[in-house]
């Protein structure tokens, strides 16, 4: 059977880092998953009057959500925490009260930065999220990327570190079983 993942990249930049993991990751995944980017960066602002008539574009964002069989969170780290384009497309989905988007939803949380952090305190912030939203995120293995150089993975997710390949694929694999697992 076909899983279908939905993947969150919390980055708007045409040459983010976490996008290239994002693609990393699916290149390696098997070929019953199919991977879908949803596009956050046409969102407007959240704001808790939506919920009276909520607008097509958050509409549409929640029902790329409840047809995804999974979810996938790639953050980049902003000041310590996930980006606020991030925040506010989880934002949307949760909403309006009582037809929270993502609930049981089974998903992984990675991310890459250019500090030696990894995305690592982002990821923890996101996990916190997560689990108010009932969602069940896989724990381990934690995939903390420092792009040392840039060219550690390319524009179509080719990976030029043969330890970073093995690595990922050990995480994509876990994945795969937590996803079957999850999903009837
Ligand atoms: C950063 N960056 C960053 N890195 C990090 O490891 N910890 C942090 O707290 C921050 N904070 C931060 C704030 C803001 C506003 C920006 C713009 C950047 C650096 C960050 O890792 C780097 O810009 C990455 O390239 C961002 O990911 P994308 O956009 O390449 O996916």
């Amino acid at each position: 059977t076909t899983h279908s993942i939905a993947v969150f990249v919390g980055s708007l930049r045409k040459a983010s880092i976490n996008r290239r993991l994002a693609l990393a990751v699916q290149r390696l995944a098997p070929e019953d998953m199919r991977f879908v980017f949803v596009p956050i960066d046409g969102l407007p602002l959240y704001n808790q009057d939506f919920d009276d008539g909520y607008p097509a574009a958050c509409q549409a964002l929640k029902k790329q959500v409840e047809q995804a069989d999974a979810l996938l969170f790639v953050t980049p780290e902003y000041n310590r925490s996930t980006p606020g384009v991030l925040k506010n497309a989880i934002d949307i989905a949760s909403r309006p009260w009582g037809t929270n988007s993502f609930a049981g939803k089974p998903a992984a949380v990675i991310g890459a930065s250019i500090g030696s952090t990894g995305s690592a305190l982002a990821q923890q912030h996101l996990r916190n999220v997560l689990a108010y939203l009932d969602v069940p995120v896989l724990a381990q293995p934690e995939v903390f990327v420092q792009f040392r150089s840039d060219d550690l993975i390319d524009g179509e997710g080719r990976i030029a570190s043969e330890d970073t390949r093995k690595f990922l694929q050990q995480f994509v694999d876990r994945y795969a079983e937590w996803v079957a697992r999850h999903v009837r």
